[in-house]
């Protein structure tokens, strides 16, 4: 089997190309390298450097390749970003997306799996949050993932796509021989800033907003291990039906407030974590956990880190093994 992969340089893409390759895939990586590492990609995989803008690029890759399927990563994905400047998220979430899958139809490659959010359901009435859920995006960021997921379904009905969009809650982690992780830049995600700051790189953790109504007052998050969700991509590219839009929700079903998890942190790395609260982040829904039984059931899947604190470790070794990311 061959599949490219668009985003393969990033962080749950890299991942996901080591999965496969440790299937047996053939696995081409299509990363622009302008968030992604070249370091981070699995050395058994070929990696075309260019953009998805790049439609020229994109149709001779797809014209020559002999694709089975495409693992579709490759988007901007902070939230805050997306706010500001809402038009740059439309035209390379949405744009560059509705391109590669004009050209997939074009070369005979009708199966898709893609990278959407627990970002589209806003701010959920109710969790755990089942796939049921209304779909009610509050970000430029979730309303680009969002358009996506509708034009799967209708490239479904249309030409037979085989289409999977995995709504990942917040992937974390790393890899557990601790030779891939997660290096942002800039670092907007909790997880490493909490441990930037237990390895003294930074003074303090801010804790945004206290006054949430959780049980804690601090957001509730489902934080998901790369490791599962590379395992899911497997799954879902194994189980793809013709013509289908499928979708499912990909975390851990277990929720962890911000407080927790800095607690939590202080334990695995026994290094003090010094926390003060902060005003509220814009944007940020009070609590999100996933209720995963439908990936399960349908899938076959299962969650192997549903412990935070094994999630914690793994994430806390690839940082003391690469204190400043890939290019350490
Ligand atoms: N947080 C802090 N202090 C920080 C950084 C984050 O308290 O310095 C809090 C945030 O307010 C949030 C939680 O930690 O409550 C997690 O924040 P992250 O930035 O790590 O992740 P998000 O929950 O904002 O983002 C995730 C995914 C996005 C998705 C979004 C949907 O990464 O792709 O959830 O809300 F769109």
């Amino acid at each position: 089997m061959r599949v490219l992969v668009t985003g393969g340089a990033g962080y749950v893409g890299s991942h996901c190309v080591r999965a496969l390759c440790d299937d047996g895939v053939d696995v081409v990586v299509f990363d622009s390298l302008a968030a992604g590492h070249r370091e981070a990609v699995d050395t058994r995989a070929t990696l075309i450097v260019g953009d998805l803008a790049d439609a020229g690029l994109v149709d001779s890759t797809l014209a020559g390749g002999g694709y089975d399927a495409v693992m579709h990563f490759a988007a901007l994905a902070d939230v805050g970003e997306s706010v500001r400047e809402p038009l740059k998220y439309y035209k390379n979430n949405v744009g560059a997306t509705l391109t590669l899958l004009g050209q997939m139809r074009d070369h005979g490659v009708k199966s898709f799996v893609f990278s959407s959010t627990c970002a589209v359901y806003g701010i959920p009435s109710s969790v755990p949050i089942a796939e049921g859920t209304p779909r009610k995006p509050i970000s430029p960021y979730g309303r680009s993932k969002l358009a996506i997921e509708w034009a799967l379904e209708d490239c479904a009905k249309a030409w037979g796509l085989a289409a999977t969009s995995l709504r990942y809650f917040n992937a974390a982690g790393a890899a557990l021989d601790g030779s891939i992780g997660e290096d942002h830049d800039p670092e907007t995600h909790l997880i490493p800033l909490v441990l930037q700051v237990a390895a003294g790189k930074r003074e303090e953790i801010k804790i945004f907003g206290v006054d949430y109504p959780t049980p804690d007052g601090s957001c509730v998050r489902d934080y998901v291990h790369v490791a599962d969700l590379a395992n899911v991509h497997r799954k879902a590219l194994e189980t793809q039906v013709e013509g289908a839009f499928r979708f499912y929700n990909v975390g851990s079903g277990v929720g962890v407030s911000v407080k927790d998890l800095i607690e939590k942190a202080r334990a695995v790395t026994g290094k003090d974590i010094p926390a003060a609260p902060a005003p509220r982040r814009a944007g940020d829904p009070p609590e999100l956990y996933a209720d995963p039984t439908k990936a399960m059931a349908e899938l076959g899947w299962q969650p192997e880190f549903s412990d935070i604190k094994k999630t914690l470790e793994t994430a806390w070794q690839w940082h003391q093994s690469h204190p400043s990311g890939f290019s350490s």
